[in-house]
C-alpha cells in the first residue's frame, strides 16, 4: 500500500480527506493517508483562536480570523457539491453566515466521512524532502505535546497549509515611535478595541474593507483607508475617507502622499499575506504571490517539477471550498492512477495558456469567469459532482453589484443554492445591527 501525507486540516486538507473517503475503491487501492495539523482542532483559519503572536508551544499562531467575522461572499458560491447547507442545518439559512456557522458546516461533512482518526493534531510539519533514488518523500514532524520529532516516508505529499496566515508587514517611517497601536490584520481580533477611536487602514482589498466595516459597526469614530492603488472604489459611510498611501507617521499624525494628514489612534495593516512554506525543501517549495494562476502547478494543483507533490488552495480566491474540493478530487485521481499526467512539456504548455489568460484579465467579472472556468475543468475531469458554475459566476457578479450599492447592506441579500435550488431566507436582523454573531442567534428564526 502506498502512503500519502496531507499537510493541514483546513478546508483544503479536509477536502483531500473527503476525496479519498468518497473514492469508489472497487478497482483501485486507496493509500494510507496521514494528515498533519498543527492546531488542536480542524477547520483551518475557521477554527477561531483568541491568541495572537505565538501559541502555548511557541509556534506562530495560524488564525487570522476575528470575532464577528461574517462570510464576505454568498455561501451559495462556496457550497460543497456533495453536502449542501440544507443537509447540514436541516433547513435553508441566510446567505452570509458568521464564522462559527461556516466552521460547523465544514466540520459536519468530515464528521460524516469519519476521517478524524487520520489526523495527527498538534503536530507541525518541520521538513519535507524528496529522495530521487527511492522516489519517496521524508516528512519530519514535531508532536508538540510530547515534544517529540520523528520522520516518516511517503509516496505522495499534499500541501494544504493555507496562505492567509503569515502577514506581509511593510514598514512606514515613524512606526517605531508612533503613539498609538500598529498591528496587522492577522492580529486583529475584536473591533470593540477600537470603539471611539480614529483608525487608519492600509490596503484596499478584502481585509481593509471588512476590518474597516467591523470597526465602523462597533463604534469607531472615523475610518481612513490609505492605499497605493486607486482605492477600494466603494461608497463608504460619512465618517470614512479614502486617501493616498501613507508616507510616514509622526506622534499620532499620519502623513499621506498627497500632502494631507490625519490624527489617528491605530494603524491596521491590511496588507495581505505571504505564501510561506519554510518546511518544504528548496526544490519543492512553492514561491508565488497572491494570484489567480500560480505558475508551476499543473491544473493549479500538481507540482510540475515533481508530480508526486501537490499544493491545494494556493490561488487568490473568489471560489473557495468547492474549488478546493475539485482540486482535491483531481489530486486524488492522480494519486490513484486514474488520471495519467501528460509530459512535462505538455504540462508547461497547459499552464502557459492559463497564465496568458490570467495576465490579460482586466475586470473582476473576467476574474470570476476565469476561476469558474478553471474549477469547471477540474470538475469535468473527476467524479466531483457537477454543480452550476455559470450560476455561481452570476452570483459572484451580483454580489459585486450589491457591494457597489451598499457596503453596509450587501450581506442582507439572499441567493439560491445551486445544489438544492432553494432560495436562502434573508437573515432576521440587518448585518449592521446584528451584534450577536453566535450560531444560535444566526440559526434562530427571529432576533
Ligand atoms: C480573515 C479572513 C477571512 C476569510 N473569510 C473568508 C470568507 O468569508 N469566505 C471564504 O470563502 N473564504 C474566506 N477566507 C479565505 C480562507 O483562506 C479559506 O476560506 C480557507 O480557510 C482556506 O483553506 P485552507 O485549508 O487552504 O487554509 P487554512 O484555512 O489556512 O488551513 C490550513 C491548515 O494548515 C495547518 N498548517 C499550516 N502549516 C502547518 C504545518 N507546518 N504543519 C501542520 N499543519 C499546518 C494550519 O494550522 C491550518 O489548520 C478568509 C481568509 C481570511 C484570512
Ligand atoms: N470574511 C471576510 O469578511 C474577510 C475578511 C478579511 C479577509 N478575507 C479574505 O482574506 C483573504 C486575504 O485578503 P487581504 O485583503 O488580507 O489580502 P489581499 O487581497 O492580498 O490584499 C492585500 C492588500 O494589501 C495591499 N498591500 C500589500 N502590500 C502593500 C504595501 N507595501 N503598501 C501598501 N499596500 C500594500 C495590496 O495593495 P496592492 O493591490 O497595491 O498590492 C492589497 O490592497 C481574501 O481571500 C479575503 O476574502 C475575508
Amino acid at each position: 500500500m502506498t502512503r500519502t501525507a496531507v499537510i493541514g486540516a483546513g478546508p483544503s486538507g479536509l477536502a483531500q480527506l473527503r476525496a479519498f473517503a468518497s473514492a469508489d475503491a472497487s478497482d483501485v487501492e486507496v493509500p494510507e493517508v496521514v494528515c498533519y495539523e498543527k492546531q488542536e482542532d480542524w477547520g483551518g483559519i475557521w477554527n477561531y483562536t483568541w491568541r495572537t503572536g505565538l501559541d502555548e508551544y511557541g509556534e506562530p499562531v495560524h488564525g487570522s480570523m476575528y470575532r464577528y467575522l461574517w462570510s464576505n461572499g454568498p455561501k451559495e458560491c462556496l457550497e460543497f457539491a456533495d453536502y449542501s447547507f440544507e443537509e447540514h442545518f436541516g433547513k435553508p439559512i441566510g446567505s452570509y453566515p458568521p464564522r462559527e456557522v461556516l466552521w460547523d458546516y465544514i466540520k459536519g461533512r468530515v464528521e460524516q466521512s469519519g476521517v478524524r482518526d487520520l489526523i495527527r493534531f498538534r503536530t507541525v510539519v518541520r521538513e519535507v524532502t524528496f529522495d530521487s533514488g527511492s522516489s519517496m518523500f521524508t516528512v519530519t514532524s514535531h508532536d508538540l505535546p510530547t515534544d517529540h520529532v520523528s520522520s516518516e516516508k511517503f509516496d505522495h505529499v499534499v500541501v494544504a497549509s493555507g496562505h492567509f496566515s503569515v502577514p506581509n508587514v511593510p514598514y512606514f517611517p515613524g512606526f517605531e515611535t508612533f503613539l498609538g497601536r500598529v498591528l496587522h490584520g492577522h492580529d486583529f481580533r475584536d473591533a470593540q478595541e477600537f470603539t471611539g477611536k480614529d483608525i487608519l487602514i492600509i490596503g484596499a482589498s478584502y481585509s481593509a474593507e471588512d476590518i474597516g466595516s467591523q470597526c465602523h459597526k462597533y463604534g469607531a469614530r472615523t475610518v481612513t483607508i490609505s492605499s497605493r492603488g486607486g482605492g477600494t472604489g466603494y461608497d463608504w459611510p460619512d465618517n470614512w475617507e479614502e486617501v493616498s498611501i501613507l508616507t510616514r507617521v509622526d506622534g499620532r499624525t499620519a502623513h499621506f502622499d498627497d500632502g494631507s494628514t490625519k490624527e489617528v489612534d491605530a494603524v491596521i495593516l491590511c496588507t495581505g499575506y505571504l505564501h510561506h512554506f519554510p518546511f518544504m525543501a528548496d526544490d519543492l517549495r512553492l514561491r508565488t504571490n497572491n494570484r489567480l494562476w500560480v505558475p508551476g502547478l499543473y491544473k493549479g494543483v500538481v507540482w510540475e517539477a515533481n508530480p508526486r507533490l501537490f499544493y491545494l488552495g494556493m490561488q487568490d480566491q473568489y471560489y473557495t471550498f468547492n474549488m478546493f474540493d475539485a482540486q482535491a478530487w483531481y489530486a486524488r485521481d492522480v494519486i490513484l492512477g486514474r488520471i495519467t499526467l501528460p509530459s512535462a512539456a505538455e504540462m508547461a504548455a497547459h499552464g502557459a495558456g492559463w497564465l496568458a489568460r490570467e495576465q490579460s484579465l482586466e475586470t473582476a467579472y473576467e476574474e470570476i469567469d476565469f476561476q469558474g472556468d478553471y474549477t469547471q475543468e477540474l470538475v469535468d475531469e473527476t467524479d466531483y459532482p457537477d454543480f452550476d458554475i455559470p450560476a455561481v459566476n452570476r452570483m459572484f457578479k451580483e454580489w459585486k453589484g450589491h457591494k457597489g450599492q451598499d457596503m453596509m447592506g450587501y450581506r442582507d441579500k439572499g441567493f439560491p443554492s445551486t445544489i438544492t435550488g432553494r432560495m436562502a431566507p434573508v437573515h432576521h436582523t440587518p448585518w449592521i445591527e446584528a451584534m450577536d454573531d453566535s450560531m444560535a442567534s444566526y440559526l434562530s428564526d427571529a432576533p
